[in-house]
């Protein structure tokens, strides 16, 4: 068994390293056995539009700002809880290409706040072998200083496999296709690609070794996928819970995992499901709302 670490703490301080925080049993772990998980079904990515900061601060009394703070904790309790329940992926929408419209204070605040996290929070995540990557826009407007360490975090995590989280930074999936579109469009007139399918388009994205989204789960009771993983999402199961997000744990990420494994996944290919019917003859199922 690799070293998996200690478990990551509620506030990313040095000195509070291997303190508090629930440690992990790994993918066998109690997590899964609370929620009556079935651990052949884990989903391997999931993704997560972190929402309800600003409201959870306003209902306290607090500034927006306040809320984003609160919501680091909530983000490092559900790494955990991915780490726990064996899921290999987990990609979270932490500013997106239209963030840039709110308010200057807000938005200069975001900026130092993904800074100052992946500042305290970057070796803790190594020490998990958590892989860390970024996907988004990484030109101007992006702070220099940021983007540079986005890299060395990005380098610093390379080799670790247990988990790969992607933060989606000056991310927009409109965006993202548009740059792949390009891309694809001067490969082609240099005649480095021949076709432009949506293979060619899948190399081009952001991070094209990023699989499929199985469950995308957005908290604050909204019910909308705001220009996120438009591409990765095609198939993704979606569970929109009421949760905001500061009072998002790894328990509220088991009980999304239980409604995924809920869930029917056609893919596109509906088949009959035959059932029994008073008595015990076997008949093809009336076709479900949703299945061609
Ligand atoms: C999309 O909603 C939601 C996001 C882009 C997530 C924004 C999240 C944060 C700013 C907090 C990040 C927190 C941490 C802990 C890093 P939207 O509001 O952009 O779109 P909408 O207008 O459709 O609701």
């Amino acid at each position: 068994m690799p070293d998996e670490g200690s478990s990551l703490s509620p506030t990313g301080s040095s000195s509070s390293r291997g303190t508090p925080g629930a440690p992990t049993t790994g993918p066998s772990g109690a997590l899964a056995a609370r929620h009556q998980l079935d651990r052949g079904r884990i989903p391997g990515h999931v993704a997560i539009i972190m929402d309800g900061n600003g409201r959870w601060a306003n209902q306290r009394g607090l500034s927006r700002n306040a809320g984003h703070t609160a919501g680091e904790q909530a983000l490092f309790d559900t790494v955990e809880g991915a780490l726990e329940l064996g899921i290999t992926d987990l990609t979270v929408y932490a500013f997106s290409t239209e963030n840039w419209r709110r308010p200057p204070s807000e938005v200069r605040f975001l900026l130092g706040f993904n800074e100052s996290l992946l500042l305290r929070r970057k070796d803790e995540l190594h020490d998990r072998k958590v892989r860390v990557r970024f996907i988004g826009r990484r030109g101007r407007p992006v702070p220099k200083r940021l983007v540079g360490l986005i890299e060395t975090t990005e380098g610093l995590t390379r080799d670790n496999r247990r988990l790969t989280l992607r933060i989606a930074f000056n991310y927009g999936a409109q965006a993202e296709l548009a740059d792949a579109a390009a891309r694809a469009a001067a490969d082609q007139a240099a005649g480095r690609l021949r076709t432009i399918d949506e293979g060619a388009l899948a190399a081009r994205l952001y991070d094209p070794e990023m699989p499929a989204v199985d469950l995308l789960v957005r908290t604050s009771g909204e019910q909308r996928v705001s220009n996120f993983l438009l591409w990765q999402a095609a198939y993704a199961e979606l569970a929109f819970v009421d949760t905001l997000w500061p009072d998002f744990d790894r328990e509220t990420l088991a009980r999304c995992v239980a409604l995924y494994q809920g869930r029917d996944r056609r893919f596109g290919g509906a088949v009959d499901t035959p059932r029994t019917v008073g008595g015990g003859t076997p008949e093809a199922a009336h076709d479900r709302p949703g299945s061609a």
